[in-house]
């Protein structure tokens, strides 16, 4: 039989808090619950794949040890998310001793879909349960959880992981699994992943189907990403107003790239803030800013990717110097 190869990002989950990169200051503070084996309910909020899921695993990992399995329950965005998991799995849970041990702990992932009323239980039930057990919950947005379950946490930030820690990690990996990661490539992922390290660990596993040497065409290849240089030619066509050629750049990103309509607005917008003055006048910027957000509107609602995208170079014209 062959071996079916796990996803990297389980791979290479970090297994104790020394291996959670980044996040020193939230870090250091989990420790020392572990080490006077007694903690607060926990909000742990921020963008995707910097780290939430990983610290609280490893976290009841270094609290529990073998009897993790007996005193941690995960719950995650698959499981309901109405008031019924409150009413029943979460109480059934609490309710019983911890083993061998003070305190279990409960990990609701993706706390903001939790419903409204199931966030009105789960401040009820939070209180009852604090002899036996302890909450950590971990949130996008954390302004999606009701005010009284914030206040009944210490809440943690998790920001953006930094282009050094995310590259820090992919060599290591990189090394483990035997590639050769040029630094075009590693500058090419952090470009794409935007801090998120779990997709900066996709988009490498990715590439490691093409072969062992990772270079930035491949990285921007296979997350079907245009260069940044790619965009930024289009929006300069647009902004000398040849349109024809402008439109010639967009054909290419959408039908030889295959990027999404989503995705060529994301990147406009991102090397349009990036222009300098002399290319582009501040208050052009902002109202093309404006612009943008309004196309972005038109797309989430449905209108046509592509009509969308070439009324909005056409708007770009308008700033001819
Ligand atoms: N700070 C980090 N240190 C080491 N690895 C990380 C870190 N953050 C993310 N990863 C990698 O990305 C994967 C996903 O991370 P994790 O599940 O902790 O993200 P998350 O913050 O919970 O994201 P989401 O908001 O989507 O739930 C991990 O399995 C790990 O491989
Ligand atoms: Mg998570």
């Amino acid at each position: 039989m062959t071996q079916i190869e796990i996803p990297w990002v389980e791979k290479y989950r970090p297994n104790s808090l020394d291996d959670v990169m980044g996040h020193e200051g939230i870090t250091k503070r989990l420790k020392a619950y572990v080490k006077q084996r007694n903690l607060p309910n926990m909000l742990f909020s921020g963008p995707a794949g910097t780290g939430k899921t990983s610290s609280a695993i490893a976290l009841a990992r270094e609290l529990f040890g073998k009897n993790m399995g007996m005193n941690f329950l995960e719950l995650n965005a698959s499981d309901e998310r109405g008031i019924d998991v409150v009413r029943n799995t979460i109480k059934d849970f609490a309710r019983t001793l911890a083993f061998d041990t003070d305190f279990k702990i409960i990990f609701l992932d993706e706390c903001d879909a939790l419903t409204n009323d199931a966030q009105q239980a789960l401040r009820r039930t939070m209180e009852k349960y604090t002899k036996t057990c302890r909450f950590c919950l971990s949130c996008n947005y954390s302004s999606k959880i009701i005010e009284p379950i914030q206040s009944r946490c210490v809440i943690y930030r998790f920001k953006p992981l930094s282009p050094e820690d995310i590259a820090k990690q992919i060599d290591a990996i990189g090394k483990k699994e035997g590639l050769t990661i040029d630094e075009g490539a590693k500058k090419a992922i952090n470009y794409v992943c935007q801090g998120d390290l779990r997709k900066a660990i996709n988009i490498l596993q990715g590439a490691s189907s093409t072969g062992k040497k990772i270079t930035e065409d491949i990285i921007y290849n296979v997350s079907s990403r245009a260069r940044p240089e790619q965009v930024r030619e289009m929006i300069m066509l647009a902004l000398q107003a040849k349109f024809l050629e402008a439109r010639k750049k967009l054909d290419e990103l959408m039908y030889e790239q295959g990027m999404s309509g989503e995705d060529v607005l994301l990147q406009l917008y991102r090397e349009t803030m990036a222009l300098e003055e002399n290319e582009l006048s501040d208050k052009a910027k902002i109202e093309l800013v404006d612009i943008i957000g309004e196309y972005d509107f038109r797309m989430v609602e449905g209108a046509n990717e592509r009509v969308q995208l070439e009324a909005l170079l056409a708007q770009f014209m308008k700033y001819k110097k």
